[in-house]
This record gives C-alpha cells, structure tokens and sequence, in this order.
C-alpha cells in the first residue's frame, strides 16, 4: 500500500531583507524579515510525498526529475521533526497505520524554469514541509510548519502563509519562538503587482548560506542594521501594508536591499551579488519614479543578480511596460510577470 498527499507552495521574495543567523544550525535569524509572496500561477513548487512499507530503504527526493541529496543537515532535520510528531500520533493511537516508520519518496515540480535562476530553496522546503505534514494528517498549524521548514532554509518559513508574511526572529535559543505569521492576506492589497527581470540565469557565487555567515563575522555596518535599522523598518513596512502606503512600502523596500547589499560589500572578502544589469534597473526604477514624480516602483534584490519591481496595478503601463520596452529586448533580458500577492496559498 502506497499513502500518498501533495500541495503547493508559493515564491516568497522578501522587502524587508533576512540576513545574518544567530543560530546556523537552527536557521535563527540575527533579525526580523518580511516578504510578500508571489502569484503561484507563476512561481510556485509542487510536491508529493508518498510513504510506502515496500520502498526501498532510503528516503528520495526528486527535483524536476532528478535525484537530490537528502542526506543534508537541513533535509534531514525537516524529516525528523515530522516523522516525530507523526510517531506521537501513532503512539496515542494504536490503529493508525505506522506511517512514520516508513521511507520517504518526495517528488517536487517547480512551475518555473531553474535556469531564471531564482532562488527556490523557500517554495520547495515550505511545499516539502506541508506535503509531509498532509500525508501524516498533523494537526500542525502553519505557524507550526513555518518553525520546521525555518530548518529546512530560513527564508522558507514564510512561504507557509499567504499575503504580506513577517518572520519574527524570535529569542528563544530552541528556536521555538522563531516563526513566520501574515501581517496581512492578499487581498488586502490586491493591486499589488511584482515582475522580476531575469538579469542572469547563472547561479550565484555566493550562496546566501555562506555570505551571511561571512557578513556576520566581518562586516563593520553589520550590527547596526540587525539591530537598530531593521527593527525600525519592519515597524515602518508592517504599517505601510496595514495603510497600503505605497510610496512609505517602495521606499522602505528599496533602501532595505540597498542596506544589506551594502553589508555583502563591507564583507571581507566582499560580496557582489550585484551586476552592472541591475545597477542599470535601479537607474531604470529611478527614472520612473522622477517622471511620475512620486514613487510607483521599488526594486529588491536578493543574493543574486537578478531584480524584483514592485509596483500597483493602476500602474502596469508605466513600470511594466517601460521596463519591457528599456530592457526587455536586449540580451540577456527576460521580464517575467507575476502578480505579486494573488492566489496565495493561506
Ligand atoms: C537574501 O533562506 O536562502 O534571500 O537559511 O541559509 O537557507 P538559508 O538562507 P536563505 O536566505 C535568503 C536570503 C535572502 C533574503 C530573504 O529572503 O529574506
């Protein structure tokens, strides 16, 4: 007999930067984040899980078609946490079938190309996380999940909500209190739009594993941002969700990647995640926003080359389709449309 559940799990791409652990081993943050969470028509992980007494001994994951490691701290912890809380179940009663005893075959999807290039560690241990959890029916709730795909990869909790996601850094040093909640579903904001532009489709050369950990070690701006800055702006983005204050939202979005690029630079040996490309759509953004004469866009970055604009729907012409016309049809471009918090998955 075979048990079988699957789910999805949405992109998550935060404006309010998480950068620097206190904790590698649990995931826990240095600081506070905060994320809005893409459409999953366009970004999205699909995952199976399916547990059989006649697998072969060993748990599996496949990716897009290929094998993947399993073996990893992080894979495992998630593995671990679950098949605990299932063998709880098990325990209090006695006729549930011995699922948690079982091996493991995961299957994911992702709806995007791998070669974009984006970062899809977050929908894939949040999708991983919950397909699991489906198939041993645990009563866990998200705020329960976020706490073990935060093990799997730390920006991954916050792709088990929906909506306008915060990360609570939390103090507790067993990470119990380091949880992802929504500030604020989808259709809250429901204009919100986000296009990212595919700078490049090669990885990073930095994994946000290893730079954070250098940043947190070497960089001198470092502590001020974990603790002085980013306090202040995640106050600052939550009530400019709660308004649906763009401009305050934009500005805050914008100057927070500009921080923490700041910080990879300050790293020694520095970190450039940023490319002559992406200067070249900050100066775009810029451009808009000096024509509208107010702020309609905001550009984030995250551990690699490639953009995010943020902008309202009223405004799709003049950011979306400047950048199409500016960028869109040089090399090495492809503008990618999504809509930014529809369709999410809490
Ligand atoms: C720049 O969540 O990928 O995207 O916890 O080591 O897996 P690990 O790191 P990860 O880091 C994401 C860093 C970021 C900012 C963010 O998403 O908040």
């Amino acid at each position: 007999e075979i048990y079988r559940a699957s789910t999805t799990a949405p992109v998550n791409i935060a404006v309010i930067k998480y950068w620097g652990k206190r904790d590698p081993k649990l995931n826990l943050p240095t600081n506070s984040s905060l994320s809005v969470t893409l459409s999953q028509n366009d970004l999205r992980t699909h995952t199976t899980a399916s547990c059989s007494p006649s697998y072969p001994s060993e748990d599996t994951l496949l990716l897009n078609g290929s094998p993947q490691d399993v073996s990893g701290a992080r894979t495992q912890a998630c593995f671990r946490e679950l098949r605990a809380l299932r063998k709880e179940l098990e325990d209090k009663d006695g006729s549930l079938p011995k699922l948690s005893s079982y091996p493991l075959k995961i299957v994911s999807e992702n709806n995007f190309p791998t070669a974009a290039g984006l970062a899809s560690s977050a929908a894939g241990f949040a999708a991983l996380v919950r397909a699991i959890a489906n198939l041993y029916e645990l009563p866990a709730s998200p705020t329960d999940l976020s706490r073990i795909a935060r093990q799997g990869s730390g920006s991954a909790c916050r792709s088990l909500f929906g909506g306008y996601v915060g990360w609570e850094q939390g103090t507790a040093q067993d990470g119990s209190d380091s949880v992802a909640f929504q500030v604020a579903p989808a259709s809250h904001w429901p204009n919100m739009r986000a296009i990212i532009l595919v700078v490049s489709a090669a990885k990073k050369g930095v994994s946000s594993t290893t730079g954070m950990q250098t940043t947190v070690a070497t960089s001198s701006l470092f502590s001020a941002r974990a603790n002085e800055t980013v306090p202040r702006r995640m106050k600052e983005m939550q009530e400019a969700v709660q308004n649906k204050d763009f401009e305050s939202f934009a500005k805050t979005t914008m100057v927070d990647s500009n921080s923490f690029h700041a910080t990879c630079l300050d790293t020694y040996p520095p970190i450039f995640y940023l490319n002559d490309v992406s200067r070249a759509a900050i100066k775009v953004v810029e451009a808009i926003n000096a024509a509208a004469g107010k702020i309609i866009a905001a550009y984030t970055f995250d551990a690699g080359p490639n953009a995010v604009i943020y902008y309202l729907e009223e405004n799709e012409k003049d950011v979306a389709g400047l950048f199409k016309v500016a960028l869109g049809e040089k090399e090495g471009w492809a503008v990618q449309r999504g809509e930014a918090v529809q369709a999410n998955s809490a």
